[in-house]
């Protein structure tokens, strides 16, 4: 088999990959705050710090996560802030809905622990506001309460509840899925209200960054969702499209079958839906575009992604068939989710221009969690290493990777594919090896050749590998020879594998 040739054009940089790509999404949706993150203040088992638990912490703190999203989700616009804050024991216990579950819900992670959890972590917050059963009066609250730097009484009650320093928190969504769970609003009904939201919450904070709910056009399994849902509500807000900051959409790779026993067709259907994830960025783009005239810039929140296997869902594709009864939102976490999820990166590099912000579902236990617990137990996912592997890349800059030669998969893309960034001491390159099956050697001209390189590897004896409590670390990066070859270098990649190189800059 030929060899791959990857060709850096660092003469031709793209653009800025912001920390904000790589945020995480944490709802109040089965084990995921309650139990994975917070065990609360009265745990005397789990080890925690202020209710947190302190093994997550500490794995998510190695990631890093500098942007969360929270309370929800579809659970955002059933909540209800003043439920969740001052003394705990006199929050009230509501019930706790999202996706189809309710649960008691004592409100006991709310505003002041989130926030603590957020600079625990070092992430910048994401507050998703309830537009679905909420009010603007309330929303207008929440940011007050927030951000205020005037001694107002909601200013004082922050200070009351422990901070008497504003949170300052930049990021506000305006419901979330309110074509769907989040009211089931048509686009224009949905535009007139976002105007009226975002012309208050404007006064209260001119500095505050909103976040509008957005869909791509819907996919086929999704019925009864109105089409051209960006189009018609950028054309119905006008001139008063200012009020936007960002349009948020959500997706979701649906389309591998089951989470394990998957086939090899069915393998790279999950992949190819990873890969389709960046043409939906792309066509948001242009229907921003076209309804702005590029005269006001509004980024793209790509505040929901990643996989959602049918075990999972009631919904979509197999879903209704394979779905785990009683529904957990729990899923396992393969070798094949962490190349799409690398393959899925590659495309928030080459959009980082249009794309502002990006949350994986979710953080902890459900979903495409990137660590999961069991009881005292907590183990790290694959795409927990994925994500972790990309680090050199945030805040650097983006360069355009060519690819040459070697072996393609079904559908003809090429088996190895890249993204690469440079800051101002190294250059950083994550390769994939998409193949199911077969090994690649891969050659990498444009980033010099005078320096050690040196490189991790993520890779398995299987695609369907995965970690559980008892076996944590049967899929964990290894070291990675790098080999200088030539006027390049030069490494070798296993089959479904995915590797990060650093080279110093030359
Ligand atoms: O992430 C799970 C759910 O998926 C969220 O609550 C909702 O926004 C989406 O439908």
């Amino acid at each position: 088999m030929q060899d791959t040739k990857l060709t850096l054009r660092a003469e031709a940089p793209i653009g800025t990959i912001s920390p904000r790509l790589y945020g995480h999404f944490a709802e109040h949706l089965g084990r995921c705050c309650y139990e994975g993150l917070w065990v609360g203040t009265n745990e005397r088992e789990i080890p925690h710090q202020n209710g947190f638990r302190t093994d997550v912490l500490k794995a998510l703190q190695a990631l890093p996560v500098p942007l969360l999203r929270w309370p929800g989700g579809c659970y955002a616009d059933h909540y209800h802030w003043r439920d969740g804050i001052g003394p705990a024991e006199q929050r009230p216990v509501r019930l706790g809905m999202s996706c189809g579950l309710q649960v008691e819900d004592d409100n006991s992670l709310g505003t002041h622990e989130f926030l603590q959890l957020c600079k625990l972590l070092g992430a910048e917050a994401y507050l998703a506001g309830n537009m679905g059963s909420g009010s603007v009066q309330e929303l207008s609250d929440w940011l007050e309460y927030c951000n205020s730097q005037v001694a107002t009484s909601l200013a004082r009650e922050r200070a009351a509840n422990g901070s008497r320093e504003p949170f300052g928190v930049k990021l506000w969504g305006v419901g979330n899925e309110s074509w769907g769970c989040g009211g089931n609003y048509d686009a224009v009904q949905y535009a007139k209200e976002f105007r009226r939201y975002a012309t208050m919450l404007r006064h209260v904070d001119p500095t505050a960054e909103l976040v509008a709910v957005g869909l791509e056009e819907p996919r086929p399994f999704a019925k009864g969702i109105e089409p051209h849902w960006n189009q018609k509500v950028l054309d119905e807000l006008g001139g008063h499209v200012r009020l936007m900051d960002h349009l948020a959409i959500h997706y979701y790779w649906v389309l591998g079958g089951p989470e394990i026993d998957f086939t090899e067709e069915e393998y790279y259907a999950l992949l190819n839906d990873a890969a389709a994830q960046e043409d939906v960025v792309r066509r948001t783009a242009e229907v921003i575009q076209a309804a702005t005239g590029g005269r006001h810039r509004i980024g793209i929140a790509l505040d929901e992604w990643g996989v959602w296997h049918p075990e999972a869902r009631p919904w979509g594709p197999r879903g209704a068939a394979d779905c785990r009864a009683p529904i957990t939102y729990e899923q396992a976490n393969t070798m094949r989710d962490a190349v799409a999820t690398a393959i899925a990166l590659e495309g928030f590099h080459r959009q980082c221009n249009v794309l502002t912000l990006a949350n994986l579902a979710q953080i902890v236990n459900v979903l495409q969690a990137v660590v999961m617990t069991e009881g005292a137990q907590m183990w790290v996912t694959p795409t927990y290493h994925v994500l972790r592997m990309h680090r050199p890349h945030l805040g650097a800059t983006a360069l355009p990777v060519e690819v040459s030669h070697g072996s393609t998969i079904p559908g003809g893309a090429s088996g190895v594919s890249a993204t690469a960034s440079r800051n101002n001491r190294q250059v950083a390159i994550t390769l994939t090896n998409r193949h199911w099956d077969q090994p690649a050697t891969v050659r990498i001209a444009g980033a010099g050749s005078s320096a050690e390189g040196r490189g991790e590897l993520l890779s398995a004896d299987s695609p369907r590998a995965y970690n559980t409590a008892d076996e944590p670390e049967r899929v964990a990066p290894t070291p990675l020879t790098v080999h200088r070859d030539g006027d390049g270098y030069r490494v070798e990649l296993p089959p479904h594998s995915l590797a990060t190189i650093v080279l110093p800059s030359h």
